[in-house]
Formats: C-alpha cells, sequence, structure tokens
C-alpha cells in the first residue's frame, strides 16, 4: 500500500473523550471512528488488525480440531424462553421487533441457538465429540460502553461450543481450549493468565478468564508471581492426549491466581508474601464447563452406546477478539505511539522515502515495496511529499514494528537504515539485506 493513496485519518490533538492510552491512540492513528456509545466503524487500519487477529483465532481452533461456522447475529426470543435467559438476561439484551411483531433480539451470546442446531442433528454418541465456534458481532447494552473497542456495546467476539458424551469428555474439551488459548494469546505478543473466575449469569463450576495484566484493566487481580514466568512457547501438542492437555492445564492453572469475585483472602495468605502480587487485568477471554444444563432445557438428547438417551455435556469458550486490539495496546506501546508484535501488525515495516521525487530515491523504494510484495510481504511506503520528521512520527503513532528508510545520503553508499520500533536502533545494510532481514524476522510468523 502507497501511503498517498491509503484512508489514514491520523488525528493532531488527543482526543479529550478517550481516557485510557489504547482508546487514545486507536483514535489518533485512525484505526476506528465512534459513531454511537459503544459502537464503532473499523477504519482501514483497524481493520488489518482486527482480521490478523481472526486469523490468528481461526487458525489455533482448527489445528485443535474445533470447526468453524457462523451464525446470525438476529435471533428469536422464543430459544431463550426455551433457556429461561430471555428474563433473566436483564437490560443488557437488544430486544427488537420486526414487521410482524415477533419478538427477536441481537445475540450477546450463542448457547441457546448452537445448543437448538445441534438437538436438530445429533442424535447419537457417534457424532461425537464436537466443537464447533464462530467469529461473529455480539451485541450487549452495557451501562457503561467505556475505553472504546475494550468495552464496547457491539464487539467481535469468537465463541465456541463443546459438545461431549461425558463429563472426562467435556472437561478435555474445556483443557482443549486452555491450551488453545495460551497458544493463541501468546502468538499475539501478549501474556494471557487464566485465572479462576465465577460463572456468572452462564453457570456452572469450572470456569477460567485470562487476563492481560495491565493498570487500565477492569479487573482487579491476584496472584502468585510465578505464574509470569510461565509460557507455552512451540511446544507440540497432540490435541486428542487427555492427559498432556490435562497436565498444560495444571502446569498454568496450579498456583493462586484469582479475580476479585472469587478470591479468597486466606488462600491467598498461604502464597510466599514476596510473591503476593494485587494488580489489575484485562478479561480477554474466558472458558466454561457448565454441564448437562442447557442441553437439557434444549433438548439436546444423545443416544449413548447403551442406547439410552441422555443430555449433552457442553462448554462455553470466549475470546474478546475487538477488545484484544485495546489490550495489545495497553500492553504494547510508548509516547510516541503503537507498537505492534510482529504477528498482529498491520503491515510487515514502512518504507520511508527521505527525498520524494528524487529519482534514485524513488527508484529504490519502488523497488524495495515490489520486491517485499512479490515475497508476500504487506508494506506501507510513505511516499508523500512531506518533511522526514512527520513521516517518522507517522510510521512511529501506527506503530509498524519495523521501518526502512531511504534516502539519497544513504544510497550514494549503497546503503538504506532498518529500524526496530521497539528499540529504536537502527542499522544501515543494502537494500538486498533489508529484504532478507524482514523476511527472517517473520519467518514462521
Ligand atoms: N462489552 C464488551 N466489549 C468488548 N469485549 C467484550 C465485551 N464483553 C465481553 N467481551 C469479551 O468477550 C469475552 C467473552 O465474553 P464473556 O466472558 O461472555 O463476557 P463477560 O465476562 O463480560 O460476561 C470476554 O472475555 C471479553 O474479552
Ligand atoms: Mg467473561
Amino acid at each position: 500500500m502507497r501511503l498517498s493513496r491509503y484512508f489514514l485519518p491520523i488525528l493532531k490533538e488527543n482526543p479529550a473523550d478517550a481516557q485510557i492510552v489504547s482508546h487514545r491512540l486507536m483514535l489518533r492513528a485512525g484505526m476506528i471512528k465512534q459513531s454511537s456509545a459503544g459502537i464503532y466503524s473499523w477504519l482501514p487500519l483497524g481493520f488489518k488488525v482486527l482480521r490478523k487477529i481472526e486469523n490468528i483465532v481461526h487458525e489455533e481452533q482448527q489445528r485443535a480440531g474445533h470447526i468453524p461456522m457462523l451464525m446470525p447475529t438476529l435471533q428469536s426470543a422464543d430459544l431463550w424462553r426455551k433457556s429461561g435467559r430471555y428474563d433473566a438476561y436483564g437490560p443488557e439484551m437488544l430486544r427488537i421487533k420486526d414487521r410482524h411483531d415477533r419478538e427477536m433480539l441481537y445475540g450477546p451470546t450463542n448457547e441457546e441457538l448452537i445448543t437448538d442446531m445441534v438437538a436438530n442433528f445429533v442424535g447419537s454418541y457417534k457424532s461425537l465429540p464436537l466443537t464447533l465456534y464462530h467469529i461473529q458481532w455480539k451485541f450487549r447494552d452495557e451501562v457503561r460502553p467505556r475505553f472504546g473497542v475494550m468495552r464496547g456495546r457491539e464487539f467481535l467476539m469468537k465463541d465456541g461450543y463443546n459438545f461431549d458424551l461425558t463429563k472426562e469428555d467435556a472437561l478435555h474439551a474445556y483443557n482443549r481450549h486452555l491450551v488453545t488459548y495460551l497458544r493463541t494469546y501468546e502468538r499475539m505478543g501478549l501474556q494471557a493468565i487464566p485465572m479462576r473466575a465465577d460463572s456468572g449469569p452462564i453457570g456452572g463450576d469450572y470456569t477460567h478468564e485470562f487476563l492481560v495484566l495491565a493498570d487500565t484493566g477492569e479487573s482487579e487481580v491476584f496472584y502468585d508471581s510465578e505464574i509470569t514466568d510461565l509460557s507455552f512457547g512451540d511446544r507440540a501438542i497432540d490435541f486428542d492426549d487427555k492427559v498432556a492437555c490435562q497436565s498444560v492445564m495444571e502446569e498454568f492453572t496450579s498456583r493462586y491466581a484469582r479475580t476479585d469475585e472469587t478470591h479468597d483472602e486466606a488462600t491467598f495468605n498461604e502464597v510466599p508474601e514476596e510473591r503476593r502480587r494485587v494488580a489489575r487485568g484485562i478479561e480477554v477471554g474466558q472458558i466454561f464447563y457448565f454441564g448437562t444444563e442447557y442441553s437439557e432445557k434444549m433438548g439436546a438428547m444423545v443416544q449413548n452406546e447403551e442406547g439410552q438417551r441422555v443430555p449433552l455435556h457442553m462448554g462455553s469458550h470466549g475470546i474478546g477478539v475487538s477488545r484484544l486490539l485495546g489490550a495489545i495496546i495497553e500492553a504494547s506501546h510508548d509516547d510516541n505511539g503503537i507498537i505492534w508484535p510482529e504477528g498482529v501488525t498491520p503491515f510487515h515495516c514502512g518504507i520511508v522515502n527521505l527525498k520524494q521525487g528524487d529519482e534514485e530515491a524513488d527508484g529504490a523504494c519502488d523497488a524495495l515495496y515490489d520486491s517485499l510484495t512479490a515475497l508476500g510481504f504487506d508494506p506501507l511506503y510513505d511516499d508523500r511529499k512531506e518533511r522526514a520528521g512527520g513521516k517518522f512520527a507517522t510510521m512511529d503513532l501506527i506503530g509498524l514494528p519495523w521501518r526502512i528508510t531511504v534516502g539519497p545520503r544513504g544510497l550514494k553508499n549503497g546503503v538504506v537504515e532498518v529500524t526496530s520500533r521497539r528499540t529504536g536502533e537502527s542499522e544501515e545494510m543494502s537494500p538486498e539485506q533489508a529484504i532478507a532481514k524482514i523476511a527472517a524476522i517473520y519467518e514462521g510468523l
């Protein structure tokens, strides 16, 4: 993409209504535009990151054998009456009537819809285990939408649902999701800590929330500092191996880590004092096992091997896809702007031409751009007739992790400059070496 042809409405001033840094930077970098309280348009730059995050979520879910699909945003109230949640959900649910006066709602989540669907099609244990998921817009009429995409009213969520014959199988699905979530967040450059949580309106005994530590987080969290030393890394795991998944779950959940809802002072005090931490966190995901409650209400029964009809064991598992943009920025920025982790950056690198209109500089930039593009990379070339300072400030604000700076002076010596957004360090090298460096950085990502 050439910046002169892109749509990047950058704000010069700090927006007054944005209280936290991620909201401020998303507005300033031209990523989102509020259309009404808690509802945003995703401008091209923001949309690109959103898609990157979605792709990582898709890849990690499918790696574990979970099956993608798409359910509608509008649902019939009748289904929610069946589960008893139509009245229970309260004013957070946006209720709508169609022209025939039929009661509809904009889905805040999808347990009812999917359980009804599975009840329709699945009659035998032979079709199990089954985990279906989608990434779809949700609407919750939050009392206090705030912090930009962090607490929106309309937001994008990955929600997955497992259907199993036994509790043991469903707990394997729970552990499998825990593993996929660890991998997912790490690929986005985030440390998200599974913490024991409260099951809330969904119900059930087993639930963990994934929290990214950040001062601006809405949840108060209590944890043993040893937990921040853990990382899943690039271990290979067989998702059918119950013992292997269970042991990862135990490794990541055996230390004290709870949100304020489940915090227990006495148990916390058993952690050695120097390791006790009280902090704030952003909830970027949650997993649940809730047994047979929904399947009984929605009639999701299967025949087991003995020919008896039994209710399915279920769980649901959510990732806050749009919230993740805010969480990543909270975790990765400096005074000059965003610093995207390589896994989610909207463009792989920026190309800054210091002297637009200079034949040699233009030619070198075009050649770099073409070579990178031919290798499958997506560079953003700032080809505007602007001062170098302004171009650098734009690149820093939008947070591309790597910048290649091209100017007549360097070209005389056959070099361009490659700069890391994170460290600010620059290195001179030939254009060919710059391309090889970018390729090496993104290898395997
Ligand atoms: N209003 C919101 N705006 C943005 N993301 C949200 C919002 N509500 C929930 N999410 C994200 O969706 C994920 C799954 O939702 P869920 O656990 O059902 O939400 P909650 O815990 O708020 O009831 C949450 O972990 C969070 O990351
Ligand atoms: Mg939650």
